[in-house]
């Protein structure tokens, strides 16, 4: 079969995104994503933006997010299924595109899995810088599978977390998170129960995969001053707090409020209940954490504009990208069908 002429897109392969990220260093990774999801969020009335679009079954969901400044646009798909890690998969897998709105024509087509693990936890560090107590040293990670390193390397790396206490309903996840983070020299102690790892923290991190409305945690594991970075909980049916503890915040900060009431720990509250964007924070159009001893609540679904971001740093670190030929490349753009290549199997006069 001859080769048809194609138009080659730049493509980065799960492997070229690791290597890429190894070389840079995943914290340093992590805080320029950081920096440009700020920065989104700061222009966040520039963007067209939709809660993303879920396809639901027993065993998980299947997500396309989309979003556009009007010059770029972007989506993502990406995949939540807890039950994976039985048959050998992950739970979580993700591709994605940039574009150029004015001819639509795809800049970049990679994998996002890893890429994924990065934005959460930049964001929900982010996130944290803005709304916890400024003296906080000691996290908790519920919940010790693929996403845990990040989160713990974001929050070492933009916070100044020196201590974590982990703990899994199973102790091969906390093993393994313990051993990667001996590497990078960060301190963590495995604990028991919940209770017992959340007890003294500063910040708790909830990132367990479970589809069913968990109490992860319950409000007598609630200390003054606590953050809470709820991750884990991001899609209908799928919630880790106790709805007691967010009546006890009385409010949420969220990244997209018509998202996170579908997906997020908000879904378990009436329609009213205070979900403060983001973006307003940053902005300074609402406050942040109300006072020193109060409860605050990073409700994290996942929201595109920090894909688009990460789409974004993506284009820019990437000095190699690879060339895909994934689009018919016409000499004459309305001659599609002369691009068929029927020369041959023409059926022949009688
Ligand atoms: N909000 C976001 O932006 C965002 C982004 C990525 C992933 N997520 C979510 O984060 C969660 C974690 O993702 P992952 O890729 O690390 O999944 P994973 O399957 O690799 O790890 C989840 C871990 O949670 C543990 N777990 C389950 N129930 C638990 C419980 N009751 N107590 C303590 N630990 C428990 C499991 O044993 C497992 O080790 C998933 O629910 C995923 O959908 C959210």
């Amino acid at each position: 079969m001859s080769a048809l002429p194609s138009l080659s897109v730049p493509y980065l392969s799960a492997d070229a995104v690791a290597h890429l990220i190894a070389a840079r260093g995943p914290a340093t990774c992590m805080a320029e994503i950081a920096e440009r999801i700020e920065a989104d969020f700061r222009r966040w009335g520039e963007f067209d933006k939709t809660p993303r679009v879920a396809s639901h079954s027993p065993e998980g969901v299947i997500e396309l997010m989309p979003v556009s400044d009007g010059r770029h646009y972007s989506f993502k798909y990406v995949n939540g299924h807890p039950k994976n890690q039985r048959v050998g998969l992950p739970t979580v897998l993700a591709f994605g595109v940039l574009a150029d709105v004015a001819t639509g024509l795809p800049a970049l087509l990679c994998d996002l899995t890893l890429t994924t693990a990065l934005r959460t936890a930049a964001m929900s560090a982010l996130a944290a810088r803005v709304l916890a107590r400024p003296d906080c040293r000691r996290m908790a990670v519920i919940g010790n599978g693929a996403q845990s390193e990040f989160q713990v390397l974001a929050f070492h790396r933009l916070l100044g977390i020196r201590e974590c206490h982990l703990y899994d309903i199973d102790p091969a996840a906390t093993t393994k998170l313990m051993s990667n983070l001996a590497r990078l020299g960060i301190v963590a102690k495995p604990f028991e129960s919940t209770a017992a790892a959340v007890k003294g923290c500063d910040i708790v991190t909830t990132i367990t995969a479970d589809k069913t409305n968990a109490t992860i945690l319950t409000p007598e594991m609630i200390e003054p001053g606590m953050h809470l970075n709820a991750v884990g909980g991001d899609c209908p049916g799928k919630t880790e707090l106790h709805r007691d503890i967010l009546l006890r915040a009385g409010q949420v900060f969220v990244e997209y409020a018509p998202q996170t009431r579908i997906e997020g720990e908000l879904q378990q509250m009436p329609d009213d209940f205070p979900a403060i964007e983001f973006w307003s924070v940053l902005d300074g159009s609402a406050a942040g954490r109300p006072t020193v001893d109060a409860l605050t609540i990073f409700d994290s679904v996942g929201f595109a504009l920090e894909d688009f971001s990460a789409l974004r740093w993506l284009q820019s670190v990437a000095t190699q990208p690879a060339a895909l030929g994934l689009l018919p490349q016409l000499d004459e753009p309305r001659n599609l069908f002369g691009y068929l290549p029927l020369a041959d199997c023409l059926p022949k006069a009688a």
